[in-house]
């Protein structure tokens, strides 16, 4: 009997409980049923941690979500810990000393012998310091397309973008939605960022957000994109919905074609147990240059003078960056680990896919790794009114792109 009772004590002591068991308020925009499903392992982690996870999502994706992140900030009524992109989101908050820096942490640790590519910590450090763990690679870079409705309209699944557009008129022809898009001007954007990777190339994508250069945005090369995404306009006639896993379920229902949207669109089809491959098709770069942009999202951490939430905040931290929980939360969110020490055998076609595109080096940042958040919302907003407003000419919104990255800071 003595005996069990010591393995029993010896092994509670193992699992490392917290000498102040503490509750963190968490801030994200993680509310479709993917997004839920993923949050809820880095939830399940940080309370068997023995701390306590106060979720505090907020609908209506980052573009909602973020002012009222930064406000909260700002105003001296801070979470413990918040979901931001990495990039330049928090670049303001950092420079105004509201944020923790992790810094010490990440060098105990070895983020940056395992963190891949770097480049993920790159986007978190400022001034030579670490100020946010990135939880995952996610990229832009896809189209998602539905075996259903293309059985339903007699044609192949498209192979690339040429394709998918010339298959339309099928589509349209029995009631389908050639593309799904909803009504955030962050999808359109976003979309129009693929696009331009898709058909203009990397190179010249990043001489207009890394180098902001208007010429190029001028040039013929750009032209040529605006003059696809004004012909694309017309794609999604009959998709009236707002939010991006609407747009999402119009594909997993065989509603729509297709949708170009980030990875995060793989967690609604395995919610909807839906299997890459069978009931549906991912083509990176649209199919015409398999890459992937390793944008992603981290989570920061406002500065607290409570000494428990402090080191509750590092736990959480360090659990976030463990092989264990990012797995858990990356085969759920549908998005790429930050480290590549991790095995994801168990991962998907798609998801699959983009580990290869990634270990290729076929990569490309995000943009917000180079574009400011106001210059981001001020494309956004003109995409979005380009998309819907059809007499708006393509040229027309091509000065109005242009004007906006000559002023980009
Ligand atoms: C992005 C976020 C993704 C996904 C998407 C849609 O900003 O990084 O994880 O949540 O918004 O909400």
């Amino acid at each position: 009997m003595k005996c069990r009772f010591l393995i029993a004590a010896a092994l509670a002591a193992s699992v490392a409980v917290p000498a102040t068991a503490t509750e963190l308020e968490v801030t994200h925009w993680w509310t479709s049923g993917g997004e839920a499903a993923a949050v809820a392992e880095f939830a399940k982690a940080f309370n068997a941690g023995g701390d306590t996870w106060i979720d505090g999502a907020i609908a209506g994706s980052g573009g909602v979500a973020r002012p009222i992140i930064v406000s909260r900030i700002i105003g001296g009524e801070p979470m413990g810990a918040t979901q931001l992109n990495h990039g330049r989101q928090a670049e303001e908050l950092i420079e105004a000393g509201l944020m923790t820096d992790l810094t010490d942490l990440a060098v105990k640790e070895g983020w940056a012998d395992f963190v891949n590519p770097t480049s993920l910590l790159d986007a978190c450090t400022v001034d030579g310091r670490i100020y946010c763990a990135p939880v995952n690679i996610h990229s832009w870079q896809w189209i998602w397309l539905s075996h259903a409705a293309y059985e339903k309209a007699g044609v192949p699944v498209p192979t690339n973008w040429d394709e998918f557009t010339a298959s339309a008129p099928a589509l349209r022809a029995v009631g389908v939605v050639p593309l799904a898009m909803g009504q955030q001007s962050w999808q359109t954007s976003g979309a129009f960022g693929v696009l331009t990777v898709a058909l203009a190339g990397p190179e010249v994508w990043l001489k207009v957000v890394k180098d902001k250069d208007v010429d190029t945005v001028m040039g013929p090369a750009y032209t040529a994109v605006f003059e696809a995404f004004g012909a694309a306009r017309q794609l999604s006639d009959g998709a009236d919905i707002q939010d991006w896993n609407q747009a999402t379920n119009m594909v997993i229902t065989g509603q729509a074609g297709g949708q170009i949207m980030g990875d995060w669109a793989q967690g609604e089809f395995q919610v909807a147990n839906q299997v890459a491959g069978e009931d549906y098709t991912c083509l990176p770069g649209l199919g015409v240059n398999k890459i992937i942009s390793t944008g992603g999202d981290a989570f920061y951490f406002p500065l607290v003078d409570d000494a428990d939430i402090k080191a509750a905040q590092l736990r959480m931290a360090s659990q976030l960056m463990s092989k264990e929980v990012q797995v858990a939360f990356n085969l759920k969110k549908g998005s790429l680990p930050i480290r590549g020490d991790v095995d994801l055998s168990s991962a998907n076609d798609c998801m699959k896919q983009g580990l290869e595109i990634l270990a290729s080096g076929n990569i490309l940042p995000d943009g917000n790794q180079h574009l400011s958040p106001d210059t981001n919302t001020q494309l956004e907003d003109l995409m979005v009114e380009f998309w819907n407003d059809k007499s708006i000419t393509p040229a027309e919104v091509q000065k109005g792109y242009a004007s906006i990255i000559a002023d980009a800071d």
